[in-house]
């Protein structure tokens, strides 16, 4: 069969496999192929065990698999055959030199850059899928036209908003598609060619235009701007719990106001995943490089304040456990960063277990599908640690309970049978504020919820 239009993706992770598969579902006459250097995941994405777990991504990728979705590690024979090019590589917080636990680490997203160039022997659009500095598509030209070929390269950007655990939802019905480019001829006709890709399933109306710098930062400012409401919130709930006022309704009340909105004001022990951190303080980077050190601290006080509610959760079990963690068994309900993903990437349960371990606690860590990454990530802690599927089980003989994702498998389990096993006084910490706290309670455990007065038998 010959195909309209052949597309590639470099970078098999949570956003290129994803976003592919949905695109090879919604555009049957597209070939779309994606590559990656990690040559496990691209087993993975060719097995029936998908490397990553995302609600009704199976079955999509069952659906194109082969026929014209392909996962490969070929990325030359990939570059060569394919003039439209997505980029999705990782692009995490700099760990090492000039920049480093602020800038964004761009050594993936150079070495691609130089595949591409090597390897092409046609024009090719190339789209940024992966979240980056402002101004990077400037380096990314400057590679990609540092030789005097005839071949020419067009380059976008078209960040991705899809959030773990929605992420084919997301996709298959976005909020808007972005897409920025060079506003000269090449620039605009490569913008429509991908305009024109999405049309398949999205509404022209929400396909929004605009320059590649504009492009480039609307992501990472959408980023800060989510996590800002997060933070708002928090740093709320610690207020709520010294004067009695209640964050679920303070949030309610407040989101009510169709200026506000009530999304993305639910309390919690903090955020985790792999980019809001990351973004923040590469903006904060971004900024103090330009000499902007107010707005840099403003944004800065997003990430200052969700690492205190993580620490401030921990204080308070520790408050509540009468100051002292030593030798007390603690199950941590959920390890995923949110609900329906096994991702744990900056998850604030990998904080809160460290803390717990530091305090000599005995941890017991249970969820329904980031048992394995939550393995990696605690290996080489010190420490009673261990790892239990069911979470009638985990709870057994345990002191207290932290809840730290809201999956809804825990809102609907028995808590009398869990209490019924537990040692006495025995606690939940809500960190996702999802339990019937009352019925907790009057069950006979000590309830402390986020930014709620606890319910305790004292
Ligand atoms: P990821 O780590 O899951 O995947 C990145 C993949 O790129 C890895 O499989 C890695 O092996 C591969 N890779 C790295 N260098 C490569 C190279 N030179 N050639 C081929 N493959 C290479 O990361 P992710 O979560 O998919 O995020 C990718 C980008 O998308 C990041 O910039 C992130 O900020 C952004 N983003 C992520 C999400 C999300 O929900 N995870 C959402 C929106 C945007
Ligand atoms: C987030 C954004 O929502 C996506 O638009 C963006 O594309 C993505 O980051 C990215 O660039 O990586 P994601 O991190 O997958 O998506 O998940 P979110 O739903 O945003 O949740 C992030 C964290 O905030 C989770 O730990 C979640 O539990 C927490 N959260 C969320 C709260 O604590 N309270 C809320 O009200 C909402």
């Amino acid at each position: 069969m010959t195909f309209e239009k052949n597309i590639l993706c470099i970078g098999a992770g949570y956003v290129g496999g994803p976003t592919m598969a949905v695109l090879a579902r919604k555009c049957p006459l597209y070939r779309v192929t994606v590559v990656d250097i990690d040559p496990v995941r691209i087993a993975a994405w060719n097995s029936d065990e998908l490397p990553i777990y995302e609600p009704d991504l199976k079955e999509i990728v069952r659906a194109t698999r082969g026929k014209n979705l392909f996962f490969s590690n070929d990325i030359p024979g990939g570059i060569r055959d394919n003039d439209i090019i997505f980029v999705s590589v990782n692009t995490p917080t700099k760990t090492f030199g000039v920049g480093a636990g602020m800038a964004a680490d761009l050594q993936y997203w150079e070495k691609t850059a130089r595949q591409i160039l090597q390897h092409s022997r046609s024009s090719k659009i190339v789209i940024e899928k992966s979240t980056l500095p402002v101004k990077t598509a400037q380096a990314m030209e400057n590679i990609l036209q540092c030789t005097n070929s005839s071949i020419s390269f067009d380059v976008l950007s078209n960040p991705e908003f899809l959030a773990e655990g929605t992420a084919v939802k997301d996709l298959e019905n976005p909020d808007r598609i972005l897409i920025g480019s060079r506003e000269t001829e090449s620039g605009l006709k490569a913008r429509e060619t991908i305009e024109d890709i999405y049309a398949n399933w999205v509404p022209r109306e929400k396909i929004i235009k605009s320059n590649i710098w504009s492009s480039e930062l609307s992501k990472i400012v959408s980023n800060a701007f989510l996590a800002q409401r997060i933070s708002s919130v928090n740093a709320i709930s610690a207020l709520c719990e010294k004067t009695d006022a209640d964050i679920i309704e303070v949030a309610k009340a407040v989101g009510m106001d169709s200026r506000i909105g009530p999304k993305f004001l639910n309390a919690s022990v903090g955020f985790g995943g792999s980019c809001f951190r990351k973004d923040i303080l590469n903006l904060v980077y971004l900024c103090r490089h330009y000499g902007l050190s107010e707005v840099a601290d403003y944004w800065e006080g997003v990430v200052k304040i969700n690492q205190y509610q993580q620490e401030r959760f921990l204080l308070n079990m520790m408050t509540a456990m009468f100051n002292t963690l030593t030798d007390k068994k603690i199950c941590l309900y959920g390890f995923s960063f949110k609900a329906n993903t096994g991702d744990t990437r900056q998850s604030p349960a990998i904080f809160i277990a460290g803390r717990l371990l530091e305090e000599k606690a005995e941890v017991i860590i249970t969820d329904p599908r980031a048992l394995s990454n939550a393995r990696s990530d605690l290996a080489g802690m010190e420490g009673r640690i261990s790892f239990v599927e069911d979470p009638y089980a985990a709870a057994h003989g345990c002191h207290a309970i932290a809840v730290l994702t809201e999956w809804d498998i825990y809102r609907r389990l028995d808590f009398r049978k869990i209490f019924d096993g537990m040692i006495k006084p025995a606690s939940i910490f809500d960190g996702r504020n999802i339990l019937d706290h009352r019925q907790c309670f009057e069950i006979g455990f000590n309830v402390y919820p986020i930014g709620k007065p606890p319910l305790t038998h004292f």
